[in-house]
Formats: C-alpha cells, sequence, structure tokens
C-alpha cells in the first residue's frame, strides 16, 4: 500500500487505545484492500453502502475512475489493512454545488476508539479548503455511535423521516438529517478559545 506517499488530505491520528493511523485518500493500489475491507465487513454495516461491494468489479471500477472532485474517499489504515472509509460526495452543478455529503463506515474492531469522529474532523477540514459551505449526513436514528460522531465534528440534527430506509432485515429504519455549516463551526470553535 503506498503509505509512504503523501498526498493532499493525507494525516496521521492516534485513537485512545494509542495506535497510530494513517489516513489519507484512496489510490489505485487500495484496489486489493479495498475489496478486503469491505469483504470482512458484517452486512449490517453494508448496508450503509449504496453499491454491491462484495463484487470485485465494482472496486475495480472506483479505482480505476477516481475523480476526486465527484467524490473523495478518505481511508484509514493500520497494519497495512483498511480499517475505516469515509466519503465526501460533491455535485458540481445546481442548488447544491455547494453541498457536499458524508458517508462513513468504521471497521466493528476499531469502533468506540475517536476514529470515525477524526475522520470526519478531517472531512470538514479538507471541505472548506475546497471551498464547500455546508455538509449534509444521513445518520440512522437510532445509532447513538453516528449521531455522536456526526455531532463531535460539527453537525446539527436538522430534521427526521420516518421509515424511509430499510435494514438487512426488511424493516422500515428512521433517517436523520444532520448538516455542518462549515463557516459557523469554524467561529464557533474559534470563539470558544
Ligand atoms: C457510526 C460509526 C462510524 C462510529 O464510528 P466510531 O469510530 O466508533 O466513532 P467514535 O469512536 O468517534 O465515537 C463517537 C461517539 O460515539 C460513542 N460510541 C461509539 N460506539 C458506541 C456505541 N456502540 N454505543 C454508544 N456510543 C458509542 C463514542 O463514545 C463517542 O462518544 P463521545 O463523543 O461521547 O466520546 C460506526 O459505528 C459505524 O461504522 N457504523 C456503521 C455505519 C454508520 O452508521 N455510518 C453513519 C451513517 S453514514
Amino acid at each position: 500500500m503506498s503509505e509512504g506517499r503523501e498526498i493532499f488530505g493525507s494525516k496521521e491520528i492516534e485513537l485512545k487505545s494509542g495506535h497510530k493511523i494513517k489516513v489519507r485518500p484512496m489510490v489505485p493500489e487500495d484496489e486489493k484492500p479495498l475489496f478486503d475491507f469491505f469483504q470482512n465487513l458484517p452486512d449490517e454495516l453494508l448496508m450503509f453502502v449504496r453499491h454491491n461491494v462484495r463484487d470485485p468489479e465494482v472496486i475495480r471500477e472506483w479505482v480505476e475512475h477516481l475523480n476526486y472532485e465527484r467524490v473523495l474517499p478518505l481511508l484509514a489504515i493500520h497494519d497495512e489493512k483498511i480499517i475505516a472509509d469515509v466519503t465526501l460526495h460533491r455535485i458540481p452543478h445546481g442548488w447544491k454545488r455547494h453541498i457536499g455529503q458524508v458517508r462513513i463506515v468504521v471497521s466493528p474492531e476499531y469502533q468506540g476508539q475517536g476514529l470515525a469522529t477524526a475522520m470526519l474532523n478531517e472531512v470538514v477540514g479538507l471541505s472548506a479548503e475546497l471551498g464547500l459551505e455546508k455538509l449534509w449526513a444521513e445518520v440512522p436514528l437510532d445509532s447513538v455511535a453516528a449521531i455522536k460522531a456526526f455531532r463531535n465534528a460539527g453537525f446539527g440534527c436538522k430534521a427526521v423521516i420516518e421509515g424511509l430506509v430499510k435494514d438487512v432485515k426488511g424493516n422500515n429504519v428512521d433517517i436523520l438529517i444532520m448538516v455542518c455549516d462549515i463557516q459557523r463551526y469554524y467561529d464557533s470553535k474559534w470563539l470558544s478559545k
């Protein structure tokens, strides 16, 4: 894996466990480790992913058509393995051109150690540099960890849509829309110093 390569968005973060984790954008060489990451995720976590990531062709398509201006995938890497994936989706035209949509999934063995919080903070910082004004996330209303992680990164709770999506068993699940106003978040951090 190209851990030595420093590219835009690369960073090292330290988990509560003391483990040092490399965070960087996805590169073509990530095809195999990314496939392994998704293979090892439990089915319940795959419902947050919009594609059939257990199909190697899907991952190949992603790495062969990387376009950071459309989708910026940030990966967390430990011991040569991908352990988390956060994606920033952008729409180049129209009324949502200033908004990024964020999705995240962390490998179960690394959850509860501050990884999502750190990666989401990283995405907010990168989004500011990219000129985005707002970030949007759709979070399951019953996921305390997801709501806390997004709140830690400056997202606020905006709306609940009851029973909008389906879980792996086919049950309808409520979705919470969370939004981060990037400028306001940085202003409030600056004021609280
Ligand atoms: C949501 C998710 C990304 C959180 O990842 P994580 O690395 O465990 O998150 P963090 O360690 O940064 O924890 C965030 C907060 O949630 C808390 N938390 C973590 N796991 C928790 C759990 N199982 N139950 C309750 N709280 C939990 C942490 O203590 C922390 O709280 P704090 O702010 O008071 O310190 C991870 O659980 C996941 O991948 N879930 C499935 C995908 C998903 O729901 N994505 C969100 C929609 S896109």
